[in-house]
């Protein structure tokens, strides 16, 4: 997968793992990575798929209509690239947060609703319930933060809702931060990720 790894100054803190918004690259969420922890190393990572030139890590069939097969084969093809990355630049597999924007999250989200050792924590700005009807591997006390807008038109709060009941269901530790700025991501969002962050795995 096209990528940037970044290595950071304090090889014991998390690695994040960056995933951007539709139409995004691996470039885009970089700055979030410095504000959330500018000491870690970054793996910045872009879609695999084109949808009209537009990068995305999985298909869909409609707005908020996801194609499950492809997302099936797209979260299985990150996480091998995950497991590759971490043998080449030589960083703990165990040790990656992701932190997702959108479609980002809605994969981010997937690693977890399909792998049990996938991450070590994830940050998902906007994200959405990436697959219905299945159990979710167990999840134990994983730290996860949601940001989401009560009047997000892609997002549903109700969305929110369900994310954070399955993950919870499945052993996670959900944080869910709410705003009324629609899809976007905001600063504030990003400030009270960081500050999860910080608590969490820097015991800031
Ligand atoms: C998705 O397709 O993953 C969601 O609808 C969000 C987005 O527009 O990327």
């Amino acid at each position: 997968m096209i990528h940037i790894f970044q290595k950071g100054t304090n090889l014991s803190a998390p690695v994040l793992l960056l995933l951007h918004g539709t139409g995004g690259t691996e470039h885009d969420l970089l700055p979030l990575g410095q504000l959330i922890s500018p000491e870690s190393s970054v793996l910045s990572v872009r879609g695999n798929v084109l949808e009209n030139g537009m990068s995305r890590f999985f298909r869909r069939l409609a707005e908020g209509v996801f194609d499950e097969e492809d997302l099936v084969f797209r979260t299985g093809e990150l996480s091998n690239f995950l497991d590759r990355a971490a043998a080449q630049y030589e960083f703990d597999r165990r040790n990656i947060v992701a932190v997702g924007y959108s479609n980002g999250a809605n994969i981010a989200a997937s690693l977890l609703f399909h792998y049990e050792d996938a991450l070590r924590g994830a940050i998902l700005h906007h994200p959405m319930v990436p697959r219905r009807g299945i159990e979710l591997p167990p999840q134990r006390e994983l730290p996860v933060f949601i940001s989401a807008g009560h009047n997000d038109p892609i997002c549903p709060a109700q969305e929110t809702l369900d994310l954070e009941a399955l993950l919870i269901g499945a052993g996670a530790h959900v944080h869910t931060h709410w705003e009324y700025h629609g899809h976007q991501l905001t600063r504030s969002e990003v400030d009270a990720a960081a500050a999860w962050f910080g608590k969490q795995f820097l015991h800031k």
